[in-house]
């Protein structure tokens, strides 16, 4: 497996970051009934992993309306916790008593030099055009020893997989274009849930993340979740990276 052979899609972000802002006040809503109601227990799962860290400052990449925002600010009141993320819509749905940062995750990987104890991105990577640059960049904003955490979606291994394909890839969109969505006026491919199954459609080379991470030069890649589940949970700590201070 090279990093070369990750994928990179092609799309444009602005019509995606529209598809975010048009979700932004249905998002949480709509996405504990799409996942069956696990979305909270998987964000606690998180919140719980970051916190027996004890880190000083989290960074939460692609934040979205800050439901895991939240959960890390009742678990940690002490850390400087932050929330980056592209879509101002979004943003707007964070308590204003969270530090907010309204930009590309890009352009705030190169913004400054501060670095983070933990970085998390949950539903964030599969939808960048080029992840492994994504992850090449949000390195310069971890600190030495530092965490990353990443939660993405995931087929299920086994049976399981059948009725995942059934209802991501069918059900789902059609859901999302008669029920969840029927608002929407842009165009079909980048409808929310239209996008949401073909972007994990597309994350089809997610198994090799970990050996990615290592290739990058992360350490300590462990796994949260079995691959019987769908979804997947990743940390991976930045000791092998350039020291940072
Ligand atoms: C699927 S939502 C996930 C929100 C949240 N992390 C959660 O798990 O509920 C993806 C979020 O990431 C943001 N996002 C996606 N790509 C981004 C990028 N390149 N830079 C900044 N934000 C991004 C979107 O605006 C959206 O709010």
């Amino acid at each position: 497996m090279h990093l070369e052979t990750w994928p990179t899609r092609h799309y444009s972000e602005e019509d995606l970051r529209d598809t975010f802002d048009f979700m932004a006040d249905r998002y949480v809503d709509q996405t504990v009934v799409v996942s069956r109601g696990h979305y909270p227990e998987w964000m606690n799962q998180v919140a719980s992993l970051v916190k027996a860290w004890k880190p000083k400052s989290v960074a939460d990449i692609g934040c979205g309306p800050g439901y895991l925002l939240r959960r890390l600010r009742e678990a940690m009141p002490e850390a400087d916790i932050l929330g980056v993320d592209y879509s101002q819509k979004m943003l707007a749905q964070v308590p204003d008593d969270i530090p907010t940062a309204h930009e590309h995750l890009d352009d705030w990987a190169d913004s400054e030099e501060k670095t983070y104890d933990a970085l998390i991105m949950t539903f964030v990577l599969r939808d960048q055009p080029d992840p492994v640059q994504s992850l090449t960049k949000l390195q310069k904003r971890l600190a030495k020893n530092g965490h990353l955490v990443i939660l993405e979606t995931q087929t299920p291994d086994g049976w399981r997989h059948w009725g995942f394909n059934l209802y991501f890839h069918h059900w789902m969109p059609w859901w999302g274009r008669r029920v969840l969505a029927p608002d929407w006026h842009g165009a079909q491919d980048m409808a929310p849930y239209r996008w949401l199954s073909d972007s994990h459609r597309q994350w089809r080379e997610s198994q090799s993340l970990p050996e990615v991470l290592r290739q990058l030069g992360y350490d300590g890649m462990e796994s949260h979740r079995p691959p019987t589940d769908v979804v997947m949970l990743w940390s991976a700590r930045a000791t092998g990276l350039e020291a940072k201070a």
